[in-house]
């Protein structure tokens, strides 16, 4: 299945219980609205998206990942200075084994099956006059989500990680000091749960989100919204 422009786009089916799917060469993802209540009428994109960890091992089209990077390019930033960069590297391609040997061991065990890795970057300081970006990495973060987003729409599984070696990835991967390392990106197609470590197995489903009083404050910081929450974070 194709768009106007000739790009495959996922498939949205429904499965034997009637929950939908996205559907790409036969191996299936929840879509993260099936599980997922909204408490105020969002479009179900943000709730499809979720961070999957079953990938099947097959290879991304180049074309794929540029449509995923394309997205991640249209992100709005501080004075349109786009501080984000990509270093990415495809599956048994040359650097394949250095960006995968920067994860933690636990990320390593389902993260090796992706189909890309990426290291989101950004850029600290301002090409015009050097001076600090201040939104660096808050228009990285919109970035990510672009392509995090996009990715969902194509059937991809799209996970963000910090669990790797911010330091080591610094030095390994040359990135100078300018630029600042924010997170890395399992990219990859649905693979079967049964072949995810049954740890990994039992979270393999869509979580929830805090209750929206739980974020937003009318005027300015109120210590008895927030500071004496003992609840424990949502995974
Ligand atoms: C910047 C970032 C870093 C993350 N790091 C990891 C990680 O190292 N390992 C992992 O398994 N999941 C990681 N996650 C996934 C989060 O746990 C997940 O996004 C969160 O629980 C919300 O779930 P959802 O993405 O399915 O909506 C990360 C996500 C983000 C955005």
């Amino acid at each position: 299945m194709t768009d106007p422009k000739g790009r495959r786009l996922s498939e949205a089916r429904f499965g034997s219980d009637g929950v939908q799917v996205v559907q790409q060469e036969g191996v299936q993802m929840m879509k993260g609205s099936e599980k997922r209540r909204a408490d105020h009428p969002i479009d179900e994109l943000f709730l499809d998206r979720w961070s999957p960890r079953a990938m099947s091992g097959e290879p991304i089209p180049h074309t794929d990942l540029m449509v995923l990077f394309e997205a991640a390019r249209w992100a709005p930033s501080s004075f349109n200075y786009q501080p984000w960069r990509i270093l990415f590297v495809r599956r048994d391609s040359e650097h394949w084994p250095l960006f995968l040997d920067l994860l933690t061991t636990s990320n390593q065990i389902w993260a090796s099956n992706a189909a890309a890795l990426l290291l989101f970057i950004s850029k600290t300081t301002f090409d015009h006059n050097g001076k600090p970006a201040r939104t660096n990495s808050f228009d990285a973060g919109a970035a990510w989500e672009n392509l995090a987003l996009q990715g969902n729409l194509l059937g991809y599984v799209v996970h963000g990680m910090q669990g790797f070696d911010y330091d080591r990835a610094k030095s390994l991967l040359r990135v100078p000091e300018e630029y600042l390392v924010e997170a890395m990106v399992a990219v990859g197609k649905p693979g079967a749960l049964e072949a995810l470590p049954e740890k990994f197995q039992e979270i393999e489903k869509p979580n929830d989100r805090r209750p929206l009083e739980q974020t937003i404050c009318e005027g300015p910081f109120r210590q008895d919204l927030w500071g004496l929450s003992k609840d424990k974070p949502v995974n």
